[in-house]
């Protein structure tokens, strides 16, 4: 049996993993003028955009794999089209939450205090690790687009792109330091980092 997604599913699933990237945000402007975000407002939108970015993170690192899992299944090969522009669109999605969550942290936090900031940034490893991981999404979405990729060329530009794993472990590093007691979460998410990182790996190595 192949899984050839009928006329319309895809436009369909489209819509339905758009929406879902979206939920937390509506959520978010929901919650927030009914003054539903608990008693410390700024930390629950730190904690809810910082979540999202790192879910949408690891899901965009999942996608290579799992294109590569449909191509090489004879019934799912047909969905390895629809799959391969999400790692794009979830690269990027997680990089607008990490700006919300960067700017909840520069502006609400910190109030734009610059030398507040960089000690923050230079004394607490789980503000250096934030800080790594949202530079490397930084410069991942500033040169996510296909011009970016002509002007660099295609080996430049799977080099500079390696970053989105650097970012992941930079993600998973922040969010192991930052929680408190023993949480599983958190080793649950490096742990799927991790995962993910062995099969490029691994898929490197047998190129060789
Ligand atoms: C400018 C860089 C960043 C700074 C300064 C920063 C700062 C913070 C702070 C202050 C918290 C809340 C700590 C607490 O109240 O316990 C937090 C939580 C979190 N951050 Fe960041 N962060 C940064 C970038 C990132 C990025 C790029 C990601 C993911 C891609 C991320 C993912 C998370 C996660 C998953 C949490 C915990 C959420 C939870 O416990 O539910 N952060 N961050």
């Amino acid at each position: 049996m192949t899984l050839a997604p009928p006329a319309g599913a895809g436009r369909l699933a489209n819509t339905a993993a758009w929406l879902a990237i979206a939920t937390p945000l509506a959520l978010l402007l929901y919650d927030l003028p009914a003054g539903r975000l608990g008693a410390n407002p700024v930390e629950e939108i730190t904690l809810r955009t910082g979540m999202t970015a790192f879910a949408l993170l690891a899901a965009s690192l999942a996608i290579t794999p799992l294109r590569k899992l449909a191509a090489s299944t004879a019934s799912a090969r047909q969905l390895a089209p629809w799959i391969a522009p999400w790692r794009r669109r979830l690269g990027l999605s997680s990089f607008a939450y990490a700006c919300l969550h960067a700017t909840t942290w520069f502006v609400l936090d910190h109030q734009l205090d610059s030398s507040a900031m960089l000690e923050d940034i230079a004394e607490r490893r789980f503000a250096t690790a934030g800080m790594a991981a949202f530079a490397c999404l930084c410069v991942l979405a500033a040169t996510s687009s296909q011009a970016a990729l002509r002007r660099l060329g295609g080996p430049t530009w799977r080099r500079i792109h390696r970053l989105a794993y650097a970012a992941g472990v930079a993600a998973g590093l922040h969010f192991l330091w930052l929680s408190k007691g023993e949480q599983l979460l958190p080793w649950a998410m490096a742990l799927l980092v991790a995962s993910l990182l062995a099969t490029r790996v691994v898929r490197a190595r047998q190129k060789f």
